[in-house]
């Protein structure tokens, strides 16, 4: 089994969700793990990021490179922008087809919050007549510069109701603990497990 994790994080949060798996995963399975802004125009991912996921000292030129539709399985982390995959990261899940596919997350709002219940519906539902193998939301803390951001939005752009619960959510939010990413990982182990025994 053959597997790949790729990642959108603009804060950190997801980025370090994502070395967790990668992390529990590789104590079993061949996992490669890659920001989705290294992947190419052709769709092919630089596969030695998976040796390091510091990978300080990579030399890009050496690299090889696969294309996605050459792995087995591929875990999909994004941060939560607007209630689903943040832009970039969609647009990588629309470009996946017939392939055994997970999906994890981070997000202002806790994971047991009833936002938090409908993200995962609606990365569940993104998974849907696909060979899922599960989705999983943990709580990354909201960019203080983002907060500063939501607070000087005027009522024009967001109803001041919507825009109060916002900044509530966010002020409250927090990084996941170890305990939350090791769940993450042991989540995922589990399911691709199932699926090789
Ligand atoms: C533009 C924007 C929109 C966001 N929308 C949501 C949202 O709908 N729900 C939520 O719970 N958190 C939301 N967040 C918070 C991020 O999803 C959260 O902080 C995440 O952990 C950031 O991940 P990163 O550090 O990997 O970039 C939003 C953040 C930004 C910047």
């Amino acid at each position: 089994m053959k597997g790949l994790i790729l990642y959108s994080s603009k804060t950190g949060n997801t980025k370090i969700m994502a070395e967790q798996i990668y992390k529990k995963l590789k104590e079993k399975f061949q996992i490669y793990l890659c920001d989705i802004s290294s992947i190419d125009n052709s769709g092919a991912v630089p596969c030695n990021l998976g040796a390091d996921p510091l990978g300080l000292s990579l030399d890009m030129e050496k690299s090889s490179k696969e294309k996605i539709e050459n792995f087995d399985f591929v875990l999909l982390g994004a941060w939560i922008d607007r209630g689903t995959l943040n832009k970039n990261a969609m647009k990588v899940f629309k470009r996946i087809k017939n392939k055994k596919i997970g999906l994890f997350a981070t997000l202002g709002a806790m994971p047991n919050s009833d936002h938090g219940k409908n993200v995962k519906k609606t990365l569940e539902e993104l998974l849907k007549n696909k060979e899922s193998l599960g989705t999983y939301l943990c709580p990354g803390q909201v960019d203080p510069k983002m907060i500063k951001k939501l607070e000087g939005l005027t009522g024009m752009v967001v109803p001041k109701k919507i825009k109060d619960k916002m900044i509530q959510t966010s002020l409250k939010s927090r990084k996941a603990t170890e305990e939350e990413l090791k769940d993450a990982g042991e989540y995922f182990y589990k399911k691709i497990n199932s699926i090789t025994t």
